[in-house]
Order: C-alpha cells, then structure tokens, then sequence
C-alpha cells in the first residue's frame, strides 16, 4: 500500500463516481451507465456489481463503518464515505481478497480525496476486515428481519402488512437479487420470435433479454421496448376489461406503457397526458414505431389533477401514478435509502387526486386502472378506499389476468399484487374502476 504513484483503476473509479453523484441525490440507473461507457466489458460487469451491491446495502455498510471508525458519517467528507462503502461491500460481499480492497481503496481515496485521507481509510478498513458480514450484522441494532436483508423498518413493515407472514422474508430477500431486464415486443410491430431471449410466463409480449437492449434491432427502432412483465400485465388487464373508443394514460413518462396500451387498443384513439415536458418526449419516441405505421397518439404536457379535457369522455384511463417505488427495489438498488415514510403523505394527497381526476374523466360504462410499483398500504388500497363512492364500482382485477396464478392482492381479492418472489415481476398493484352508467 501507498506507493508512490497510486494506480489508475478506471472501474472502481467509475463505480465510484456512479456512487457520490448518487449521494448528491442522482439516480444510480442513470448515473452509473454513464461512467461505463468508456470500459471494457469486464471493468464494467465489476464496476455494476460493486455500484449495485455497494448502493443496495448502503444503510448496513454505514452503520458498520461507523462503528468500525467510532464516529458519525458526518463528520467525514462524502467522498471517504463512499469509498469505505466500497470497500465494504468488496470486503464483505465480493470474493475481492482483503489486501486488494484495502489497498485499492486507499488509493482510490489519495486520488479523489487527497493524501491526507490514506491513514483514515486504511484504519477503518482494516476494522471493517475484522469480521464477516454475518459478524457485523450481529452486532447491528433493529429488528433482525430488516438487519438480514438490508431493508429499512418502514419497508419491511409496509411489506409485512401486504404478505402472509411466511412469505415476508422470501419477498425481502428477492429484492436483494438483481432483476433480468425484460423486453416487450409491441404488437403488431414487432414478433417475438425477433428478440433473443427466454419468453416471460404471463405475458404474451415479454421476453427475458439474453443480451444488452441496446443490441437488440426493434428496440432501437421502437418496436420493442424495455418493460418489466409486471408493466405488461397491468396493461393487458386494462385492454381486456376496457371498450374501444378513446383511452388517456394520465401519466405517461417515459411511456413504457403508453406504447403497449397502443398496440393492445386497435380502434382507440389514445391520449397520453405527462406533467414534465422531458418525460413526454420520451413517451413520443416510444410511440414513435406506431407513429411510423401510421398509428397516432396525442401526447400532451398537462397536470393529471387539471387535465386538459372535458369529463367523462374516456372509455379506459390509465393511471399509473407517480410512488415510493418499493415494488421496485430489485431493478433500483439505491431505491430503499433515498425515500422515506416522511414522503408518503405528499405522494398519497398527489395519488388521490390523480385517481379522483382519472374517474372523473372517464365515461359511464369506462374503466380506470390505478397501478403503482409499490404495495404499501397507504398507496395502494388506503387510496382506492379514499375514492369509492355511488358512482364507481370494484371490479375484479384479477380475473381479467387468469393465467397469473396468486395475482390477488392480500387486502382485497379484487385488487392486483404481483410479487417478485411470486411471478418475478415487480411488485405492481393494479385496481380497475368501472364508472357506473346513471
Ligand atoms: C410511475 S411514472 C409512470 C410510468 C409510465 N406509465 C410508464 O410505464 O412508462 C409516473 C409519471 O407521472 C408523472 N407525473 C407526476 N405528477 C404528475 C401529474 N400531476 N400529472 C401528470 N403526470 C404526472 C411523472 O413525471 C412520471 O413520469
């Protein structure tokens, strides 16, 4: 260690980068393949399994550092703190030999943090060595599920509330294991037979990719798009229980589901609403290979809760709404530490509104489908409940997706709850709302 020229290490450097942007509050999903663009293919498989794993236990990695140092975190400077999760979760979690993640890590430190920060992060790693993760998680505080498998409390507790107690550890520690990223091929534009891969169980469009989605041809020409089989599924029971006419997808961005919802609704004319202009450009290239083929959609900037249309004048409204994400945690692991219960209230006021706008603008005999990534409680039944009245009825969600076997939400049968433990998709909820003819 610490020899006189520390050496370049461009995928820990990258992971690295990833990393501190994510603790100035980026998004690790969008941060980290920017730092791998210039790496060879096997920096960048070390550089994602070190980024993903060191971010998705990040809230263990800081209580052990702070004990293994005898300080609070905030009194280091954050670019030490990311350096000694790294080292962490080599020491920890990776098959890295212990002198190559130390020395690494002091090196990465001199180069990002100053010379002056070798001593301190050599001390601390070298405590953190002293024991297997086992070790250190015993010496933990907190309940020993949430110790286990790196949740925070609420998490494990909104779970607890959506699960049979002996599926909870099951589901907790399926978000510990990376999601294979799924592909969907848009019907009418593109066969499956066209994407390499292994077909998902429920969904007719859904194939496990075997390859990066970039190298795949229909998703470079929007025919095919990037979608969990869970999006595809929510989407399925909305065509199957909706009429033809007009459909609205209030909130779009980026319009993974919009472009499928397109090619499930033959004769629709379908609109999509989304409030960030960035996101409705996104919606518009993913519509882009309908609109190629001569099959149009509006897509408009607008705010949900004041949507720019009269009520009543939609045979199927879609509205995905904007959540914690905790259905989610598998495909974005540094997810559980970036929200918190204090969230909830605002997102929840956000969801009812947007629900009580989705019903409103939908015609007698239409339906709405209210989807979330997320199965807390709060977010998920607590806001159907909100919102029932004289003219509006439960439908049976679960019955429009037959082929799915358990989809039954745990609260109410006639609500959706896919599992990733269960279906290996993400945790979706879908509820659909028939608006009763008066
Ligand atoms: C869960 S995401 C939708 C994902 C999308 N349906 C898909 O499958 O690609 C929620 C979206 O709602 C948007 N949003 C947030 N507040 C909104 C509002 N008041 N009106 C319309 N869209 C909103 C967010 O910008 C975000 O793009």
């Amino acid at each position: 260690m610490g020899g006189v020229l520390a050496k370049a290490d461009p995928a820990r450097e990258a992971a690295f980068r990833a990393l501190l942007a994510t603790h100035n509050g980026a998004y690790l999903n969008v941060e980290l393949p920017n730092q791998l663009r210039q790496l060879s293919h096997q920096d960048a498989a070390f550089a994602t399994e070190l980024a993903h794993g060191t971010a998705r236990l990040q809230g263990s990695y800081d209580q052990i550092i702070v004990r293994a140092a005898g300080r609070e975190l905030k009194t280091m400077q954050p670019a030490v703190i990311v350096v000694l999760r790294m080292v962490a979760h080599q020491l920890l979690s990776m098959r890295v030999p212990a002198h190559a993640a130390i020395s690494s890590g002091v090196d990465l430190a001199s180069r990002v943090a100053g010379e002056r920060t070798k001593g301190i992060v050599n001390a601390i790693s070298r405590k953190i060595a002293a024991r297997d993760l086992d070790g250190w998680l015993a010496q933990l505080p907190g309940e020993p599920l949430a110790v286990q498998t790196h949740h925070p409390q609420w998490i494990v507790d909104a779970y607890a509330q959506a699960l049979p107690q002996a599926e909870l550890e099951p589901a907790l520690a399926a978000n510990n294991v990376p999601a294979q990223v799924c592909l969907a091929a848009y019907p009418g534009l593109c066969e499956l037979t066209e994407l390499a891969g292994e077909p998902t169980a429920y969904s007719p469009y859904g194939v496990r990719a075997a390859k990066p989605p970039g190298e795949y041809p229909p998703v470079a020409e929007h025919r095919a798009g990037v979608q969990d089989e869970g999006s595809q599924l929510v989407c399925l029971a909305l065509a199957r229980a909706a009429q033809p006419g007009r459909w609205l997808d209030l909130c779009a961005g980026p319009g993974g589901k919009t472009a499928l919802l397109r090619g499930l609704g033959i004769d629709t004319a379908l609109y999509a609403t989304e409030l960030h202009g960035h996101r409705a450009q996104l919606v518009k290239q993913n519509l882009s290979g309908y609109a190629a083929v001569g099959r149009q959609s509006a897509v408009l900037v607008a705010d949900g809760v004041k949507p720019p249309f009269q009520p009543g004048i939609f045979q199927a409204v879609l509205a995905d709404v904007p959540c914690t994400g905790l259905g989610a945690l598998r495909r974005r692991p540094d997810a559980r530490w970036r929200k918190a219960d204090a969230d909830l209230p605002e997102l929840v006021a956000l969801q009812k509104a947007l629900l009580r706008s989705a019903i409103e603008l939908t015609a007698p005999g239409g339906v709405v489908a209210y989807v979330t990534c997320s199965p807390h409680p709060a977010e998920t039944s607590e806001v159907l409940h909100s919102v029932l009245e004289p003219s509006v009825k439960l439908l049976d969600a679960p019955s429009f997706l037959p082929e799915v076997r358990d989809a039954a939400s745990r609260a109410d049968s006639r609500f959706i709850q896919l599992w990733p433990h269960r279906h290996q998709t993400d945790a979706m909820f879908c509820a659909l709302i028939g608006r009763i003819a008066q």
